[in-house]
């Protein structure tokens, strides 16, 4: 069984979030909370790589404008270790319709549209892994290697 203290999620700054700058408050929240970063990258997904992402949603009928939503810039794309990380990290971005997300959660403090709601956060451990993989492979980092020695003299 995987360790749950390496647990991590997949975290995404949406076009509309990126296009507003709100890049630092989504990172700053998830420090602050004491979660590791350990994979960033904005680029430009293509419309295959967002079809595999949300390909549980293929037969919605939403589908289609949120694959366009999701094309329409670039994004940021985070991968977030730490102790229940999945989870932790849902409660924080709150409802997928922000009107029904708690003042306090990412999507309740800064945004009001269910098609433009800023951010994505995997849904469960197995996601999590699944869409690290897809949007990283296997280049997220290892603070392992960091973590004394931080200061040279
Ligand atoms: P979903 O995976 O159900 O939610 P979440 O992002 O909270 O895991 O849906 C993916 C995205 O699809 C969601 O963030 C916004 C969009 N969406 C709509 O545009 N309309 C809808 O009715 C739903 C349920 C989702």
């Amino acid at each position: 069984m995987s360790d749950p203290k390496n647990e991590v999620s997949f975290i995404m700054v949406k076009p509309d979030g990126v296009q507003r700058g709100l890049v630092g408050e989504i990172i700053k929240r998830f420090e602050n909370r004491g979660f590791k970063l350990v994979g960033c990258k904005m680029m430009s997904p293509s419309k295959d790589l967002l079809e595999t992402h949300y390909v549980d949603l293929k037969s919605k009928p939403f589908f289609p404008g949120l694959i366009k939503y999701m094309s329409g810039g670039p994004v940021v794309a985070m991968a977030w270790q730490g102790k229940n990380v999945v989870k932790t990290g849902r409660s924080m971005l709150g409802a997928t319709n922000p009107l029904d997300s708690n003042p306090g959660t990412i999507r309740g403090d800064l945004c009001i549209d269910v098609g433009r709601n800023i951010c994505h956060g995997s849904d469960s451990v197995e996601s999590g892994k699944r869409e690290v993989k897809l949007w990283f492979g296997d280049s997220t980092e290892d603070y392992s290697l960091c973590t004394e020695n931080m200061i040279y003299e």
